[in-house]
């Protein structure tokens, strides 16, 4: 695991941006695992503009994103379809056929594993991290070998999410999500996190025993994981 700690969420959109656009431009055809929220949406939008700066092209590559609410429309602005729209492929040169969401394959949510077996699998996965610790929408208690499914919402996670909707009782209380075992089979990840808010969960993800309790830790027993954090969310880290 490589873990970089920079000095502020530019700093580490910059970061990642950097490294993701890298992977991009030495495997112009590969699959990228997306996350939505608050964390990647400046490194989305750094992506975006390096399409003319250095033109990085995203023409060739497949996407598949995390995780979706159940019962909100793709052009709802609060669907994570309408985020990735807004926020990074219509910044690119992405063909839309070629990105896909696993709400799209309901009910038959295994078709959604199938498809990214199918694509060659996941070869970067971006992740954000709850501030319980989930990874996409893996609640604690996932199980770690789990795969895409419908799941419902823990209590903290509806509060969190809350701040981007009108009124609480407006935020959707399930969701598809990419199992645990999915975004484990990714052959690269990287972890983002920032704020204070995510310093508990970013030393327990990193620091604790891997424990279902904080699904994120699993990420230890991967083989290729980079985790860029910034100086607030990595607060409880030491040395
Ligand atoms: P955020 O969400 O980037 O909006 O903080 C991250 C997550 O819940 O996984």
């Amino acid at each position: 695991m490589q873990i970089y700690i920079e000095k502020d969420y530019n700093d580490l959109s910059k970061k990642a941006s950097k490294i993701i656009a890298d992977f991009i431009k030495k495997n112009p055809k590969c699959v990228l695992g997306l996350a939505t929220g608050s964390t990647p949406q400046k490194t989305y939008d750094l992506l975006g503009k390096m399409r003319k700066i250095n033109k990085t092209s995203f023409k060739n590559i497949k996407t598949f994103n995390l995780d979706e609410y159940s019962g909100l429309s793709a052009n709802n602005p609060q669907s994570y379809h309408f985020f990735m729209k807004q926020n990074f492929f219509d910044k690119t040169d992405i063909d839309i056929k070629n990105t896909f969401f696993p709400t799209d394959f309901a009910p038959d949510y295994k078709k959604y594993d199938e498809k990214i077996k199918k694509s060659g699998g996941i070869n970067l996965q971006i992740l954000g991290i709850g501030s319980n610790g989930h990874i996409g929408f893996n609640e604690p208690g996932s199980k770690f070998f789990s795969k895409t499914r419908q799941v419902k919402l823990s209590k903290n996670t509806i509060k969190d999410n809350a701040r981007f909707f009108k009124n609480k009782k407006d935020v959707p209380t399930k969701a598809v999500t990419m199992g645990i075992g999915t975004i484990m089979s990714a052959k690269k990840i990287i972890l983002l996190a920032s704020g204070k808010n995510k310093s508990k969960a970013v030393f327990n993800a990193l620091c604790k025993k891997v424990s279902t309790k904080t699904p994120a830790s699993i990420l230890q027993s991967h083989k290729d994981v980079i985790v860029i954090l910034d100086k607030d969310s990595a607060e409880n880290l030491s040395g």
